[in-house]
């Protein structure tokens, strides 16, 4: 980040410390940067990339503070130090001017200004033994992947042999890769319209187009006219392996904020419905519909409540021949884009999401013709959310049967310029996916 450009450090520090509160109560960092940010919409960029910082040094941080502070400090203090600490370790300013920000930053708030020479005593002390500091931290595998040990566990149970290099990708800064809208125009006159732009882009997928350098989304070339939308390559499989045809019956059960709603109308789904349960996740998914110029209907509702958005299921008719399933989940394969996630979830939830997707399993199936078929997609890693959870679906349901895909359980990959010709993406997160068709 440019120094001269940017608003005062102390500034940033101290709303980012308010940020980081929110989020160690609890709140996810869009949440906690809106909070946080309530009365200075204008610091939003450098606030935000200052808090995404900090969260990718979360475990060093909270180590670093345990190794030079007598005892803990209290929370709004604690707070003051994560970000400057990750300030200090990403170099992005001089280390004098994080050590005197971030005082002017303890001194500007009633919370924080008895302690700030405490901060400016831990800041230099952490400056004087970097080196060793650093070193002795990367030894801790919680530090070095930034990850809760239950969440490396995980993993390394999981992908014995690729756990280590999943670990270090997700924590990279995330591709930018776009959708082309291919009922307006083709994927080769949009990079034509890249290239004559000067941005470099490179073909990852099928409708996929990775931006090599991030930009916001307003300053992407025909974004505002819907001429692409923002979509993770492994993402942009689910229209293209649903493959709803012109007239078939379609649910999106789990919609919002519709990016795959979105591409199944672009590739030619007319009769979609987007079912989404939360009123405020609503209006993104119109949002995006509007933007692309595309129609679908969209409904708030329980997917599992049909009977209270379908009232024709009581007529005993099974109504759609395409239901896409995109479950709430771990979001385990999405961390380098939401590095709060491993911090916000406990070993716990893994066991409680995947009885909701069983039980939006249960409840969406009876809703498929014989003959139609859904399809399961997760953004996690974690077996229990994917192979697991299908295996089991079809041991209750005889009746379903598994179709082959290119790949099911795609670990995410780095970015670089990879060679897309056909197939399964070449950059892509983390995602399961499985095909099942109604047999009888
Ligand atoms: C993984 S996101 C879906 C992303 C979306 N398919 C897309 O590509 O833009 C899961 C969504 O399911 C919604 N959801 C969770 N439980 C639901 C339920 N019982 N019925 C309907 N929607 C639900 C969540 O609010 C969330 O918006």
């Amino acid at each position: 980040m440019n120094a001269v450009a940017s608003p005062p450090l102390a500034d940033v520090l101290r709303y980012a410390a308010e940020a980081w509160l929110q989020f160690r109560g609890g709140r996810s960092l869009d949440r906690a940067l809106a909070a946080a940010l309530a009365d200075r919409p204008d610091l939003r960029p450098a606030v935000q990339h200052a808090t995404y910082t900090a969260v990718r040094h979360l475990a060093a941080s909270d180590r670093l503070v345990e190794l030079l502070a007598a005892r803990p400090p209290a929370a709004e203090v604690s707070a003051l130090l994560a970000v400057a600490l990750a300030q200090l370790q990403t170099n992005s300013y001089p280390d004098f001017v994080v050590v005197d920000q971030a005082v002017n930053s303890a001194r500007s708030s009633l919370h924080t200004r008895a302690a700030a020479g405490f901060v400016n005593a831990l800041l230099r002390n952490f400056l004087r033994q970097r080196a060793e500091l650093v070193s002795k931290l990367q030894l801790d595998e919680t530090v070095h992947y930034n990850l809760p040990q239950w969440w490396i566990a995980r993993l390394r149970c999981a992908y014995p042999a690729e756990w280590a290099s999943v670990a270090s990708g997700q924590q990279q800064p995330p591709p930018l890769v776009l959708r082309v809208n291919v009922s307006r125009l083709s994927v080769d006159r949009y990079l034509g319209n890249l290239h004559e732009a000067n941005i470099d882009a490179t073909r990852v997928g099928e409708q996929a187009v990775w931006l090599s350098t991030p930009r916001p989304v307003a300053s992407i070339p025909g974004f505002a006219r819907g001429e692409v939308s923002v979509q993770d390559a492994g993402a942009q499989l689910a229209a293209v392996w649903l493959d709803a045809q012109p007239g078939m019956r379609v649910l999106d059960a789990c919609a919002a904020p519709g990016g795959k709603t979105a591409h199944l109308a672009e590739l030619g789904a007319t009769d979609v419905m987007a079912l989404e349960i939360d009123p405020a996740r609503v209006a993104r998914i119109e949002e995006n519909l509007r933007r692309g110029g595309l129609t679908a209907r969209v409904v708030t509702g329980d997917a599992l409540k049909p009977e209270s958005w379908l009232p024709a299921i009581h007529a005993g008719a099974a109504p759609f021949d395409r239901i896409l399933l995109d479950a709430p989940c771990t979001a385990s394969g999405i961390v380098r884009r939401h590095p709060d996630i491993p911090w916000l979830r406990r070993s716990a939830d893994v066991a409680q999401l995947t009885t909701v997707q069983r039980e939006l399993l249960d409840a969406l199936w009876p809703l498929l013709k014989v003959g139609g078929r859904l399809l399961y997609v997760v953004c996690s890693l974690f077996p229990e959310e994917g192979h697991e959870q299908i295996d089991q679906f079809l041991g209750r349901h005889p009746e379903a049967c598994l179709l082959p895909l290119p790949v099911a359980q795609l670990l995410p990959t780095a970015a670089r310029a990879p060679a897309w010709q056909s197939g399964v993406p070449t950059l892509h997160d983390g995602f399961f996916y499985a095909l099942l068709e109604k047999t009888g």
